[in-house]
């Protein structure tokens, strides 16, 4: 099981005293351990229902899918994968759905209530928004081509969120390569689980606002980033002119409703949407994986499961519940 990197160090003298009375307080604390059959008696039914709904938010909304699946790492790297993410703000607390990387992006958010609402009526109080979010995500990827996989479930909601952590987390879509390396690298996700990752942007779309300094002043020069292969480019002014609306949307790869490895030959073509995406090929330490992939889909597949469920593994150790309405703590009163 991973473990996630800590925002600040407690002196070395009273961990041992501050870890004990954790501990003896908040039994939860100790991180759950995942297994594939964790709601194999108490929910039967839990993961055909998340398919199912899934599989109706596809034919409704084709992009959906895309965006509940990137909740798995919005979720997953801030503090592990404890549907915190999904907690609306409250009188006290700033939630995650208004910070840098989420706000006016992250997307979808219903169709997590809609899986939550349907697994509610069977089984009651039972299965957690963070096993819901591994679930869909996987199911995302499955029901648009990609591979299929089991998941290790038993996950508990966090009984709050913090929009600072996931300001401070979240990398930008100007991220270059090294400093992708070096965030996930905080995880122990390696060089070829950030490239295989990046895949997920084989489906779903980006908006102009994450591109807009790439096409008009990539790095301060004022000029588009040269890594930009030159018809793509002029593509790309014409549905990002200066001044455009930058919430209009343009598609991550050239098949954004098919999971393949499309955006791997469209990196290699020069063709990335993102700066962190092309990064991944004009630099030398990612170049040979976005290579292979482009190449071979079945080894960019094994790869995206295994990243998948490494990041899947990220635990905070925090005491945790399952949530009766993913946006809201337990304890707390829904606000309309
Ligand atoms: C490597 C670092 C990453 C960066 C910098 C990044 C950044 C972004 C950005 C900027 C967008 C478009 C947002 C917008 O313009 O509103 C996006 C979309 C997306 N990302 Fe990532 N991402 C990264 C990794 C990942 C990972 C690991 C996953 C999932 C495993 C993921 C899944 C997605 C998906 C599916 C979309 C499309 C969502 C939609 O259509 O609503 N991303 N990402």
């Amino acid at each position: 099981m991973n473990s996630i990197p800590r925002a600040q160090p407690m002196a070395n003298s009273i961990f041992p005293l501050f870890l004990f009375f954790l501990f003896f307080h908040f039994p939860s604390l100790s991180p759950a351990k995942l297994r594939p059959d964790f709601y194999s008696n108490s929910c039967p039914q839990a993961e055909s229902i998340v398919r199912s709904v899934m599989h109706k938010a596809l034919i409704r909304e084709p992009r959906s899918v895309a965006s509940v699946m990137r909740f798995q790492f919005h979720d997953c790297f801030v503090n592990g994968c404890d549907a915190s993410m999904l907690l609306d703000d409250t009188p006290t607390m700033l939630g995650e759905k208004l910070s840098l990387s989420n706000i006016n992006s992250l997307r979808s958010y219903e169709v997590v209530d809609e899986v939550k609402e349907a697994l509610e009526k069977v089984c009651p109080g039972i299965v957690s928004c963070a096993d819901i979010i591994i679930m869909a995500s996987r199911d995302a990827v499955a029901l648009t081509g990609g591979p299929d996989w089991i998941v290790r479930l038993g996950r508990l909601d966090s009984l709050t969120a913090s929009q600072e952590d996931a300001d401070q987390i979240m990398p930008s879509p100007r991220a270059n390569a090294t400093s992708l390396i070096d965030l996930f690298s905080k995880y122990n996700l390696s060089v070829k689980d950030l490239v295989s990752l990046s895949g997920s942007h084989s489906i779903g779309k980006g908006r102009c606002f994450s591109i807009m300094f790439r096409l008009y002043n990539q790095s301060g020069t004022g000029r588009p980033d040269p890594a930009i292969e030159p018809r793509f480019r002029e593509e790309l002014f014409k549905q990002c002119p200066h001044g455009v609306d930058e919430n209009v949307t343009l598609n991550l790869d050239s098949t954004p409703y098919i999971f393949d490895n499309q955006y791997f030959k469209d990196l290699v073509g020069g063709r990335g949407l993102l700066n962190s995406d092309e990064t991944l090929y004009t630099f030398y330490e990612t170049r040979r994986y976005v290579r292979w992939f482009s190449k071979d889909q079945s080894a960019f597949f094994k790869a995206f499961v295994e990243g998948m469920l490494k990041m899947g593994d990220l635990q905070s150790g925090r005491p945790g519940e399952v949530r009766r309405n993913c946006r809201v703590a337990n304890g707390q009163s829904v606000i309309i």
